[in-house]
C-alpha cells in the first residue's frame, strides 16, 4: 500500500513537473504531446509562464464550506483547475479564517457562509445577486478586510458550481485574474440532453461508439466517465438528460431499468444534472399489466401514476417523460382515436404529484388515424405537425412542453425554423436540435452546428407586427409559458466522446446557446477554441476562421437554396438524389426537390401545398414569393424553372452548380487553413482532424459530383460554361451503397 501510494505521489509530481516545464516555454512545445481529447474543454492546462504568475498571486487557495455534494463538486473543480493550470494544488482555507491573499472564496448569500462581512463591494454584489435568480452567480476580483480575493458567489449550490466553471473558463482563455468580472443566469429553465442511447447500447444516429451508458453493468458498476459526463455538462449549465433513445422499450420502465436509472441520477445529482426516460407510449399493455394504452382508460391512468410513485420513490427528483407517440410507426394516443393532449394530459396527471414534467414531441408525420384530429394539407410532410398540434395549443396541462426539432422536415442542413415556433402562444415550447450530425457528414465532416442553431434561435416569427424570435418564444417572455430546449446528444463512448475533435464543439455551442440563446456562435467559436486547442491568437482565428465557413460549406456540397432530404437511404449518408422507390412517399428524395425538365423545388405556396401559410403573415408574404424568399430557402418554397434569374443574374441552374463548386472550394480552404495548425496542435488531434477533412474534401466532391451529374440529367441542361464535369457518369454515383454506415440503432 505503502509503496503504491509512493508510486502514485512521484507520478504526479512528475505531471506536474512536466506541466510546468511546458507552461514555461508556451503554446508551441505544450502541445507536443498527444492528446485524446478526453478532457474537453476542461483541459486546464499550465499557463504560459506570465499568466502562471498572475494566476498564482490570485488564487493561492481555495475557501469553499464543503457542506453540500454540490459545493464539494464546485470547490473540487476548482482545485483541479488551479492545479492543472498552476502545475500547484491550491490551499484549502477553512471557512471562517481570515481572508488570506489570493483567496477564492465560495460564498453563498443567505446561508451560514454567505457574504464575507468586510466585503469591499459588497454592495454591488448584492444587486447581482438579487438578480442571480436560483442558477445565476456572480464572480469578481474583489477585496474582502483589504485583502485581495476572488469572489464566487450564488444564491444556490448550483449557481456556485456554474460560477467556478465560468470563472475556470475565463482563466483558461487567458483573462486576467483582476479583472474578471461576471454576473450571469440562464435564460431557460429546461436544458437537456436527448440520449438517442438504446438499452443494448448502440446508438441512434451515434458516431462516437457506443452509448456512454452500461446498462448490463448498472447500477452496481458505476463507470467514473459518468462523473467526467456531469462535469461537461454542468460546465455549460445543461440540467437535464433523457437517457435512451426516443424509439424507446417498455422494458427501461421495468424495476430493474429503475434501479440503473437511479444510479447514473446519483452521480448526476451534484451537478444539478436531473434524468429523465423517453417512455413508450404503450408500455403497460406491451408489460401485459393492462389490456389497452387508450389514454382515457381509468387503469391506463392509474397504472401510470403507480409507475410514477415508484419512479419517484427510487429518484426523488427524476425530471419526467419525453414522449415519441404516433410518429415513425411508435403508438400513440391516436390508435385510440384520442389526440396527443389526452395522452400528454394523462401522463402529466401522474408526474404532476411529484413535479415531473412531459416532454411531448411534435415530430409527427402521419395522417391522422381519426377524422377531427387536425386537417391534412394532404402531401407536405413539412405541414404535418402543424397540422396536428396548432389546433390543440392550450389544451395542455401546465406540467407539458410541446418538444418541436428546429424545423418542420427533419435536422436538415438548413430548414426554415419550424411554423409550429410562433403559432402556439398558449403552450410551453422546448426546440429540440439535433447535435449529432445525422444529415451532416457525421462525425466524419467538420461542420460548426453554432451558425445553424443561432439562425434557428434568432429566426422572427412576428407576434401579431412585432418582432418575436424563436428564442424569446422559447423563453416566453410575452405569454408566460417557458419553454426550454434539448440537444440529440453526439455524445458515445469513444474515447474523446463525440468521435471527432470538432464534434465536441457542437456539444459545447449547444450548451452555451441553451443557457444563453443570445450568444453569438462566433464568440463561442472562439471560447472553445481557446480552451480546446489555446488561446493565443495564431491558434484560436484560424479555427474559429475554419469552423465559421463549415456550416454554410456542407449546405452548398450537400443541399443549396433550400434543397432538402436527397441524402442515401437509411443512413443518411451522401448523396442520393435519384430515389424513388421507398414505401412513403414522402420519405424519397425525389419527393422534396421535385427536379424534371422544367424546373426544380417543392412548392409550398398557396398554389402548392400552402405549407406557408402556417408562418405569421408577414413571414408568409415573405415566403410566398421567390423574390422575397431568401436564396437560401428559395427552393424549400417555390418549385421554380431552370432558367429563373438569382438576384446576381445567373440562372438557377448555374446558381445550384456555383454552389456545389462553392462548397468544395471551401472544404480545400479549410483544409488548407489547417495544414498551417500543425506547429500549434499536438499530433494526436492534428492527425486526426487532417484525416477526416482530407475524407471530407472527396466526399464534399463526391457529393458535387453526384448532384451535378443527377440534376443535369433531369434538367437536360448542358454545364455552364467553364464548370468541370463530374468525375464520373450518374449510373456510378447511382451504384455507391454504404451498407454498414451507422443507421438506426
Ligand atoms: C429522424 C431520424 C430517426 C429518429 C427520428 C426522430 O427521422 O432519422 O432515427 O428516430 O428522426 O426524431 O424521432
Amino acid at each position: 500500500m505503502e509503496r503504491l501510494l509512493r508510486h502514485v505521489r512521484a507520478r504526479l509530481m512528475v505531471a506536474l513537473a512536466l506541466n510546468a516545464l511546458l507552461g514555461l516555454f508556451g503554446t508551441h512545445l505544450a502541445h507536443a504531446a498527444g492528446e485524446d481529447g478526453y478532457d474537453l474543454w476542461l483541459r486546464y492546462r499550465a499557463l504560459p509562464a506570465a499568466q502562471r504568475t498572475a494566476l498564482a498571486a490570485a488564487a493561492t487557495g481555495i475557501q469553499s464550506p464543503d457542506d453540500t455534494p454540490t459545493v464539494r463538486a464546485a470547490s473540487a473543480e476548482l482545485k483541479r483547475g488551479l492545479a492543472g493550470m498552476l502545475a500547484r494544488v491550491p490551499d484549502a482555507i477553512p471557512v471562517n479564517s481570515r481572508a488570506r491573499v489570493g483567496t477564492v472564496v465560495l460564498a453563498r448569500a443567505g446561508l451560514p457562509a454567505n457574504l464575507p462581512a468586510d466585503l469591499a463591494d459588497a454592495d454591488a454584489v448584492r444587486r447581482h445577486l438579487a438578480a442571480a435568480g436560483a442558477e445565476g452567480y456572480v464572480v469578481r476580483h474583489t477585496r474582502q478586510g483589504g485583502v485581495p480575493i476572488t469572489l464566487i458567489a450564488a444564491n444556490s449550490d448550483i449557481g456556485l458550481l456554474y460560477g467556478s466553471f465560468a470563472w475556470l473558463r475565463q482563466l483558461q482563455l487567458g483573462a486576467a485574474p483582476d479583472r474578471i468580472a461576471l454576473a450571469d443566469k440562464p435564460a431557460l429553465p429546461l436544458r437537456v440532453l436527448n440520449h438517442w442511447d438504446n438499452l443494448d447500447r448502440t446508438v441512434e444516429r451515434g458516431y462516437a461508439g457506443e452509448s456512454i451508458w452500461n446498462w448490463w453493468e448498472l447500477p452496481n458498476i458505476v463507470d467514473p466517465r459518468y462523473m467526467d459526463y456531469a462535469r461537461a455538462n454542468a460546465s455549460l449549465g445543461i440540467n437535464g438528460t433523457v437517457l435512451n433513445n426516443v424509439n424507446a422499450k417498455a422494458e427501461v420502465l421495468s424495476p430493474a431499468f429503475i434501479a440503473k436509472t437511479a444510479a447514473i441520477a446519483d452521480v448526476l445529482r451534484p451537478y444539478g444534472i436531473r434524468v429523465y426516460l423517453s417512455v413508450r407510449w404503450s408500455t403497460p399493455l406491451e408489460l401485459k399489466e393492462t389490456t389497452t394504452a387508450d389514454p382515457l382508460d381509468p387503469a391506463v391512468a392509474a397504472w401510470w401514476t403507480r409507475k410514477a410513485d415508484e419512479i419517484y420513490r427510487t429518484i426523488p427528483d427524476f425530471g419526467g417523460f419525453l414522449v415519441k407517440a404516433n410518429s415513425e410507426g411508435q403508438p400513440g394516443p391516436q390508435d385510440y382515436g384520442r389526440n396527443h393532449a389526452d395522452g400528454a394530459n394523462m401522463l402529466a396527471r401522474a408526474l404532476a404529484p411529484h413535479k415531473g414534467i412531459v416532454m411531448w414531441r411534435a415530430f409527427v408525420y402521419n395522417p391522422p388515424a381519426h377524422p377531427n384530429q387536425g386537417r391534412e394539407r394532404s402531401g407536405d410532410r413539412a405541414a404535418q405537425a402543424y397540422d396536428q398540434f396548432k389546433p390543440l395549443d392550450g389544451k395542455f396541462d401546465r406540467n407539458v412542453l410541446v418538444q418541436v426539432k428546429n424545423g418542420a422536415i427533419d435536422f436538415q442542413p438548413r430548414e426554415p425554423a419550424h411554423p409550429l415556433f410562433g403559432a402556439m402562444p398558449d403552450t410551453p415550447l422546448v426546440m429540440e436540435f439535433q447535435v449529432t450530425k445525422e444529415y451532416l457528414g457525421f462525425a466524419t465532416h467538420l461542420v460548426y452546428l453554432g451558425p445553424l442553431f443561432q439562425e434557428t434561435l434568432r429566426f422572427d416569427t412576428r407576434a401579431g407586427n412585432k418582432p418575436m424570435t424563436v428564442a424569446r418564444v422559447l423563453e416566453g417572455t410575452q405569454d408566460g409559458h417557458v419553454g426550454g430546449i434539448a440537444g440529440v446528444a453526439n455524445i458515445g463512448a469513444s474515447r474523446n466522446w463525440t468521435g471527432s475533435t470538432f464534434d465536441q464543439a457542437n456539444w459545447y455551442a449547444y450548451g452555451r446557446l441553451a443557457w444563453n440563446p443570445d450568444l453569438d456562435s462566433r464568440a463561442i467559436a472562439r471560447e472553445w477554441a481557446g480552451q480546446t486547442f489555446a488561446p493565443d491568437a495564431r491558434v484560436a482565428d484560424p479555427v474559429v476562421a475554419i469552423m465559421m465557413r463549415s456550416r454554410e460549406a456542407a449546405v452548398d456540397y450537400m443541399t443549396p437554396l433550400g434543397l432538402h432530404h436527397i441524402m442515401g437511404t437509411g443512413h443518411h449518408y451522401g448523396p442520393a438524389p435519384w430515389v424513388d422507390d421507398l414505401g412513403r412517399a414522402d420519405w424519397n428524395p425525389v419527393y422534396y426537390h421535385r427536379a424534371d425538365r422544367n424546373g426544380i423545388g417543392f412548392d409550398r405556396t398557396s398554389k402548392g401545398s400552402n405549407a406557408v401559410a402556417q408562418y405569421a403573415p408577414d413571414v408568409a408574404r415573405r415566403f410566398a414569393d421567390p423574390a422575397t424568399t431568401p436564396p437560401e430557402f428559395l427552393l424549400w418554397f417555390h418549385h421554380l424553372p431552370w432558367d429563373y434569374r438569382m438576384p446576381d443574374g445567373r440562372t438557377l441552374w448555374a446558381d445550384i452548380v456555383a454552389h456545389y463548386d462553392h462548397g468544395v472550394a471551401e472544404v480545400a480552404a479549410m483544409q488548407a487553413d489547417w495544414q498551417r495548425l500543425r506547429p500549434f496542435v499536438d499530433v494526436q488531434r492534428f492527425d486526426d482532424v487532417a484525416q477526416r477533412l482530407a475524407q471530407q474534401r472527396r466526399e464534399a466532391e463526391w457529393w458535387r459530383d453526384a448532384c451535378i451529374a443527377y440534376f443535369q440529367h433531369q434538367s437536360g441542361l448542358p454545364l455552364p460554361a467553364g464548370v468541370r464535369a463530374p468525375a464520373q457518369s450518374l449510373e456510378y454515383y447511382r451504384k455507391q451503397t454504404f451498407p454498414f454506415a451507422p443507421g438506426h440503432g
